[in-house]
C-alpha cells in the first residue's frame, strides 16, 4: 500500500511528483503530499493534504513551488487516521530531513518511547515519523546514506522508503526491504517510484532494488548498497509497459477501458504461449520442468480475486491430472504450518507480485522446499524474482482497483498450465487423451473473439443494472467451474458499490441461504450449458423461482430453458466448462461496474481498499 515517488534532476520536481502521484494514487488515497527542496536548496517544503491527489494539486495552486528534487507520497493509512497531521512526507525534529515510507514498522511504539525519553517531539501518530526521527537522530555529521544505514538496523517490519536532506541538495537515499522500490535511469535525472508506471512518462531503463538494498540517487548517477556497505553492480532493465496502456484512453473509468482489453490480453497469452499447436513457456528451464514432471500435488495461493482464479485452477487440474490440487489463501496457507515438500507446487498467482502475505507464502513453502511457480502481472515483481519459475500474464498496467483483466489474464494462464503440466506428466488423466488436449487448447483460440462477442452484453447489464442498483443485498450462485465465480462476481460487486454480495455453491443453497430469498431479492445464477452439473443448476434456479427470486442468469447463448426462468439473462458462448469462466465472469463485471456508476460510486479508487496489499 501507500506510493511513494521521488525525483533529482534538471526539471522541475513538483510536476513530475504530481505525475508519478498520479499513477501511484491506486495504491492508496486517503491522504498525499510532497515535499522539495525549495530552488537553491535552501529549505524543505512541504505540502500535503487529506483526501485524494486533486486536493493536493488545488493546494499546490496557491504555491510557487520550483525545485530540482523532491519526493512525493500517496497513503493508504495504517498508523494514525488519514488526516492532514498523519500525512507524508514526514520531517524529522531537526526539519532537515523529509521521509515517505511504504509499508509498516513493526517496533515502532518502543523505538518512539526511546527517542521521546531523549526529548524528541513527534508531530504524527505514524510509524513513518518513528523512522525519520531516527535516521535525523543518527544525521549528525551530515552523512544521509550513514545515517539511514544506522537507522534501518533499529528497524522491523517490511518497508521501502526514500528520504531527502536540505544539506545534502541533490540527493535521495532510498531503502526497500520487503516493498517495492524500483529506480528510473535518465539522463542528467533519475527517478524513484513504488512501481513502474509512475516512470513510465520519463524512462524506461530501470533497476529494482532487491531487498535490504539502499540507493543512493543523484541526478548523475545511481549507487546502490547490500546492507552490509558493498557497492553493488546492477545492470538496467527496459520495460516494455507501453505507457498509453496506465491512460483511460477516452473511457470514464479505468475499471471499463480493462474490461474492454480484456479480448486482446486473451488474445496475446494465446499468442506468447501457442506456437504451432504447442504451449510453450519460455521463462519455464530445463531444471524446473524437470521437477514439474515429479511433483505430487499442486497448491495454488492467492488472495481476493487471484485466489478466485486458484480455486479455478482447482478444478482445471481436477479435470486433466490425477493430482490432488488444492487453493488457499495466501493469509491462511502461511499461518496453517502448510505440509509441503520438494514434491509440492505451490503455484503463486498475484496481479501486483508485491501483496504481502502472498510473498509471505511463498517464502514459507521455499523454506520448505516445494517448487514454486509465480503467475504474476507485474514485470520484476518481488513474488516474480524470489519464485522459483514465472510465468507474466503480461496484461498490462491494471489501475483500477477492482481486478478484471487480470483475474482473466491469470485463468487463461492457468488453463494453458494445466493443459501444459498435463502433457509432461505422467499422471494425466487417462479420460484426458492427447487427442482431448489438442481440441481444448483449439478451443482456447476462440477465446478472444467470444470474450469480444460477450462484451455485446453490455446493453442487456445497462437496463438489468437500472433496474436493480438500489437494492442492498444481492445473492451470486454457481457450481463448480463456475462457483469462484459466485465469489468473484460478489467481490466486484460489494467492493465497487458498497452493496452486500455474497457468493455461493448453488448446491449448498437449501442448508441455509435459500432462507434469503423473496420477492426482492436479486440472485444472479450462473449456469453454462457445457456445465456437467447444468441440470442441477437449473433445479437450483427452479427451488429460486418457486420462492418468487429475482432471477438473472448467465447462460449459453440460446439457452431457451434457462431464459424461461429468469427475469434477465445475459448470454455467453458456448465453450467447454473449463473455460467457462472465463466468459462468464465479463458480464459479471459489467454488472458490478454499471451498478456502481448508477450509484455513483468512484469506480477506479473505492474506499478503504488499494491496489497492492503490501501489509498484512
Ligand atoms: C479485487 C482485487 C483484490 C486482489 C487481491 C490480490 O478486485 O483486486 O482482491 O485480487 O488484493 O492482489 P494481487 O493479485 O496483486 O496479489
Amino acid at each position: 500500500m501507500c506510493g511513494i515517488v521521488g525525483y533529482t534532476g534538471h526539471r522541475n520536481a513538483v510536476p513530475v511528483l504530481m505525475e508519478g502521484l498520479g499513477r501511484l494514487e491506486y495504491r492508496g488515497y486517503d491522504s498525499a503530499g510532497i515535499a522539495c527542496l525549495n530552488h537553491g536548496g535552501k529549505h524543505l517544503f512541504v505540502v500535503k493534504e487529506k483526501g485524494k491527489l486533486s486536493r493536493l494539486r488545488e493546494e499546490l495552486k496557491r504555491h510557487a513551488v520550483s525545485a530540482k528534487i523532491g519526493i512525493g507520497h500517496t497513503r493508504w493509512a495504517t498508523h494514525g487516521e488519514p488526516s492532514r497531521f498523519n500525512a507524508h512526507p514526514h520531517l524529522d525534529f531537526t526539519h532537515r530531513i523529509a521521509i515517505v515510507h511504504n509499508g509498516i514498522i513493526e517496533n515502532y511504539a518502543s523505538l518512539k518511547e526511546k527517542l521521546i525519553r531523549k526529548g524528541i517531539r513527534f508531530a504524527s501518530q505514524t510509524d513513518t515519523e518513528v523512522a525519520g526521527n531516527l535516521i535525523g537522530h543518527f544525521y549528525g555529521k551530515g552523512n544521509l546514506l550513514e545515517a539511514v544505514r544506522k537507522a534501518v538496523k533499529e528497524l522491523r517490519g517490511y518497508f521501502a522508503f526514500v528520504v531527502i536532506a536540505q544539506d545534502e541538495p541533490d540527493k535521495i537515499v532510498a531503502f526497500k526491504r520487503s516493498n517495492p522500490l524500483v529506480i528510473g535511469l535518465g539522463k542528467g535525472e533519475n527517478f524513484v517510484a513504488s512501481d513502474v508506471t509512475a516512470l513510465l512518462p520519463y524512462t524506461r531503463r530501470v533497476i529494482y532494488l532487491e531487498d535490504e538494498e539502499y540507493a543512493e540517487i543523484t541526478p548523475a548517477q545511481v549507487r546502490i548498497f547490500s546492507s552490509s556497505g558493498k557497492l553493488v553492480k546492477r545492470t538496467s532493465v527496459t520495460v516494455r509497459w507501453d505507457v498509453s496502456k496506465a491512460q483511460k484512453g477516452g473511457y470514464p473509468h479505468f475499471m471499463l477501458k480493462e474490461i474492454n482489453e480484456q479480448p486482446a490480453v486473451v488474445k496475446s497469452i494465446l499468442a506468447s504461449h501457442v506456437k504451432n499447436k504447442r504451449i510453450h513457456f519460455d521463462t519455464l528451464d530445463r531444471k524446473l520442468t524437470k521437477r514439474l514432471k515429479q511433483i505430487r500435488k499442486v497448491h495454488f495461493v492467492s488472495c481476493g480475486t487471484a485466489y478466485h482464479a486458484g480455486l479455478v485452477g482447482n478444478y482445471m487440474m481436477g479435470e486433466c491430472l490425477d493430482l490432488p490440487a488444492e487453493a488457499t489463501v495466501s493469509s491462511e496457507f502461511r499461518y496453517e504450518d502448510p505440509s509441503v515438500d520438494k514434491r509440492d507446487l505451490v503455484v503463486l498467482v498475484t496481479q501486483s507480485g508485491e501483496t504481502a502475505d502472498t510473498l509471505a507464502a511463498l517464502r514459507e513453502a521455499k523454506a520448505k522446499g516445494a517448487l514454486t511457480l509465480a503467475i504474476v502481472n507485474v514485470v520484476g515483481s518481488t513474488v516474480a524474482r524470489e519464485a522459483d519459475g514465472v510465468i507474466y500474464t503480461h496484461a498490462g498496467p491494471e489501475i483500477g482497483v477492482a481486478s478484471t483483466k487480470a483475474y482473466l489474464a491469470q485463468l487463461t494462464v492457468i488453463a494453458l498450465f494445466t493443459l501444459y503440466l498435463a502433457g509432461i506428466h505422467p499422471c494425466r488423466k487417462k479420460q484426458f487423451s492427447l487427442l482431448k488436449m489438442k481440441s481444448r487448447l483449439q478451443e482456447m483460440l476462440r477465446l478472444p473473439s467470444q470474450i469480444k462477442e460477450t462484451l455485446h452484453q453490455e446493453a442487456a447489464v445497462v437496463r438489468c443494472a437500472k433496474t436493480l442498483y438500489g437494492k442492498k443485498n444481492f445473492l451470486y450462485l454457481g457450481r463448480g467451474y463456475n462457483f469462484p465465480n459466485a465469489l468473484e462476481g460478489a467481490l466486484k460487486l460489494k467492493e465497487i458499490t458498497y452493496a452486500h454480495a455474497h457468493g455461493y455453491p448453488a448446491g449448498e443453497m437449501k442448508h441455509g441461504p435459500i432462507a434469503l430469498v423473496d420477492n426482492r431479492q436479486p440472485v444472479i445464477c450462473i449456469c453454462p450449458e457445457s456445465s456437467k452439473t447444468y441440470e442441477k443448476m437449473l433445479s437450483n434456479i427452479e427451488e429460486i423461482k418457486a420462492r418468487r427470486g429475482i432471477i438473472i442468469t448467465l447462460a449459453t447463448q440460446g439457452d431457451k430453458q434457462v431464459a424461461k426462468l429468469s427475469n434477465q439473462v445475459f448470454s455467453v458462448p458456448n465453450t467447454s466448462e473449463m473455460f467457462s469462466p472465463i466468459l462468464t465472469a465479463v458480464p459479471l463485471q459489467l454488472f458490478a461496474y454499471h451498478v456502481a456508476v448508477l450509484n455513483n460510486r468512484d469506480v477506479d479508487q473505492p474506499r478503504n481498499l488499494a491496489k497492492s496489499v503490501t501489509v498484512e
